[in-house]
């Protein structure tokens, strides 16, 4: 578990919390050391599904969306800097003038930067800076109204899409090249793993063959948009961890995905991988995955442990477009 500034601060006397009041604790990654804080008066908010569960397991009340008001709000800042503002002006309002606002993060994360902007608006305290971030605390006054969420973000095509959801300016270019690579027929159960604000499942839809479509997504707030850009009756949208979902009715024809590649700002393969793994773990034994990667990202070798035919179908300097057909675990099950 990571250092917590947060504990680091109420330790020396430097922050000091009101005595009463919820405090809403927005965004916390699974390895955050939330116990500085009286879990009884915390409200964890967390829309990513394994950190959402991570908390639930710790026995913390949680939820993807603050009810009611806080005297507290704690804010660990996400990467997207729209995003980051809208948390801030949400726990501004949350709290009321007078409540207090905690702000960590990253330097990875651009916790500099906020730390400076937030600083134009508010009171904001001096700056605990340990384990390569920054904790900040202000009260909340009135100044960040104009760091709120602007409603529905509407893109090309007419996709809503929100602040901190995975191309929430339009259509990936990935994905478009995956979209194009798509067969005209297609079969019956397809899945899209990790499925965002819906795009490729857009396209997969206007396919011939397809009787269901599940649309699988980690992120609450991305797969309300899904939600909000498919009203097509075959399509079922799961909020889950892609890595280890299993529908009840197993296996599906094919597997789509644009596998996220990393949770901070480092690439990781290893998401991919495990995208991989689900989806040889989900599929027929003639069916086929459709995987779109950043070109130098090494796929190649995990889909050629889990399948026995893997082709480049297309793909440019950027991308890649692999197919791999007949999952090997099928050939490893015992008869
Ligand atoms: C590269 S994006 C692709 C999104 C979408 N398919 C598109 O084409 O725009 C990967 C998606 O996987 C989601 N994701 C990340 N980790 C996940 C997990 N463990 N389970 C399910 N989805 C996950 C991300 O939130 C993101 O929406």
């Amino acid at each position: 578990m990571k250092i917590s500034r947060i504990s680091l601060a109420l330790d020396t006397g430097a922050l000091i919390l009101p005595d009463a009041g919820r405090i809403a604790v927005f965004r916390p990654r699974s390895d955050e050391d939330l116990s500085g804080l009286p879990q009884d008066r915390v409200h964890v908010i967390q829309g990513f599904k394994p950190d959402h569960d991570a908390f639930v397991a710790q026995g913390y009340d949680t939820g993807v969306a603050p009810t009611g008001d806080y005297s507290v709000a704690v804010v660990f800042v996400p990467r997207a800097k729209a995003e980051a503002r809208a948390l801030i002006a949400e726990a501004a309002d949350r709290v009321g003038v007078d409540g207090l606002v905690i702000v960590d993060g990253q330097k990875t994360d651009g916790i500099d930067s906020v730390f400076k902007d937030c600083r134009k608006h508010a009171a904001v305290s001096a700056a605990l800076s340990k384990a390569h971030g920054k904790l900040f605390w202000f009260p909340a006054g009135t100044g960040f109204v104009e760091w709120r969420a602007h409603g529905v973000n509407i893109v090309a095509g007419g996709f809503q899409t929100a602040a901190g959801v995975f191309s929430a300016d339009g259509v990936d270019r990935g994905s478009a090249a995956l979209a194009a690579a798509l067969p005209d027929k297609l079969p019956n159960r397809v899945v899209d793993l990790g499925a965002g604000w819906g795009y490729l499942s857009s396209e997969i839809l206007k396919r011939d063959g397809v009787k269901e479509l599940h649309l699988v997504e980690a992120e609450h707030a991305a797969l309300e948009c899904a939600r909000a850009n498919i009203t097509d009756p075959r399509a079922q949208f799961h909020w889950a961890d892609g890595t280890g979902f299993k529908l009840p009715r197993q296996p599906v024809d094919m597997v789509v995905t644009n596998p996220p590649f990393h949770m901070t700002r480092a690439a990781d393969p290893n998401i991919g991988r495990a995208f991989i793994n689900a989806a040889a773990e989900m599929l027929s034994l003639p069916g086929h995955l459709l995987l779109v990667a950043n070109r130098h990202l090494p796929y190649e070798k995990t889909l050629a442990e889990m399948f026995r035919t893997v082709d480049e179908i297309a793909g440019d300097a950027s991308f890649k477009v692999l197919r791999a057909t007949h999952p090997l675990r099928h050939a490893r099950a015992p008869r």
